[in-house]
């Protein structure tokens, strides 16, 4: 196969993972996003207290390649496993729940995967593509929200979350339906630091009560530097979606009120406290597609919504999409 030129639009883990097995093959690859960075959903906010995951947590590898690629990125050390004291919170209290599952995190942040994974490709930030173009016989151009226009591309790879893939998909009209079916759900995350550490065990905890649904400490990942005890709280979708207008300031006063009911003491006043909303954060439903294709017109779509909302499965879509595109199985 010739060399070809190919643009991935969207430089979360999915669309990296595209780029890399791409650009391995002896192709052209481009990413855009329209970020300032990249990583996606893999996102840490830096802060004088140290950084804090804001988007995914940690990840588990289930799947053999999945787990191949995982040894090469511990070997450079984008990555370390994490062992938290893990806890649960139910109508029965807090009490441990520790289990056997490897968990692994970026170290020193989350971003430190995409940051490693990203050495040596092309990416060009801070543009939202609007529309894919298609240029005479099969070349696509894209066009980005200040009317630019980057191309021609051969082969197209869209690696946006479901919602923001749909209108880039509308040249491949099968594709564009498959991606409008996935519901994707929001979700709240509050960063916040303690000059003292919490008089606490907890390192981790798997909330099923109240408007959490998960507790961290970011400061027990590896890799973490500082004196400041950070936790980073997760809401539920239904919460969030509850609460999606809602003024951050309450946001904030809502998950710390919950915090401090699963700990079961009231917290100290915090140094540093920051609420993020995820308008995408996780598909609703796990889908089984892989990735999808469609080879007539050289479009293709991957992201963890093809899968299931989790890390390992974002990397798989990529891989998977670049494999189809490649002709291979
Ligand atoms: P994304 O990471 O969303 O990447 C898509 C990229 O496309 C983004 O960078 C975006 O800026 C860009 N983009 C979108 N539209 C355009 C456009 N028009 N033009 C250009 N660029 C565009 N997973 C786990 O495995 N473990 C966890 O603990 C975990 N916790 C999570 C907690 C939260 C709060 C959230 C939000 C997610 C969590 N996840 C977790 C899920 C995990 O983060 C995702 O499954 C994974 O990162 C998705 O990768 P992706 O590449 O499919 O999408
Ligand atoms: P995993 O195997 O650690 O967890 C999967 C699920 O099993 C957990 O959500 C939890 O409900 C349960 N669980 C696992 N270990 C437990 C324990 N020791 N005690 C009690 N419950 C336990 O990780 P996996 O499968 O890789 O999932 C990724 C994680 O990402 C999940 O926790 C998921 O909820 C989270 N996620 C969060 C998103 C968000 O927006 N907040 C979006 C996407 C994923």
């Amino acid at each position: 196969m010739h060399a070809m030129d190919i643009a991935v639009i969207g430089a979360g883990l999915a669309g990296i993972s595209a780029a890399k097995a791409l650009t391995d093959a002896g192709h052209q690859v481009v990413l855009f996003d329209k970020s300032r960075g990249s990583g996606g959903r893999m996102s840490s906010k830096r802060t004088e207290y140290g950084d804090m995951d804001m988007g995914a947590q940690y990840f588990t590898a289930r799947d053999h390649h999945f787990r191949h690629e995982l040894k090469h990125w511990l070997d450079q050390g984008w990555v370390a496993e994490w062992q938290p004291a893990l806890f649960i919170h139910d109508q029965d209290g807090l009490r441990p729940s520790q289990d056997e599952q490897q968990r692994f995190v970026g170290a020193p942040r989350m971003t430190a995967l995409s940051r490693g994974l990203l050495e040596g490709l092309k990416l060009v930030t801070e543009t939202r593509i609007i529309q894919l173009q298609q240029q005479g016989d099969k070349a696509w151009e894209l066009i980005d929200e200040q009317q630019q226009v980057h191309g021609p591309f051969d082969r197209i790879v869209v690696a946006a979350p479901a919602p923001q893939a749909v209108p880039l998909l509308e040249p491949a009209v099968h594709l564009a339906q498959a991606a409008a079916q996935i519901d994707m759900e929001p979700g709240w995350a509050l960063a916040v630091s303690f000059a003292e550490p919490l008089d606490t065990p907890v390192e981790a905890c798997f909330v099923r009560s109240g408007c959490l649904d998960w507790i961290s400490r970011n400061s027990s990942k590896p890799g973490r530097t500082g004196n400041a005890d950070n936790w980073v709280l997760q809401a539920t979708p239904a919460w969030s979606r509850e609460h999606i207008d809602t003024d951050k300031e309450e946001i904030i006063q809502l998950m710390l009120a919950s915090f401090s009911k699963v700990m079961g003491f009231n917290l100290p006043a915090a140094n540093f406290v920051h609420a993020h909303r995820w308008l995408y954060a996780r598909p609703s439903a796990d889908a089984q597609w892989g990735a999808l294709a469609a080879p007539e017109k050289g479009i293709y779509a991957c992201g963890d919504w093809c899968m299931g909302g989790r890390m390992e499965n974002a990397w798989l879509s990529g891989r998977q999409a670049a494999h189809a595109l490649l002709g291979l199985r």
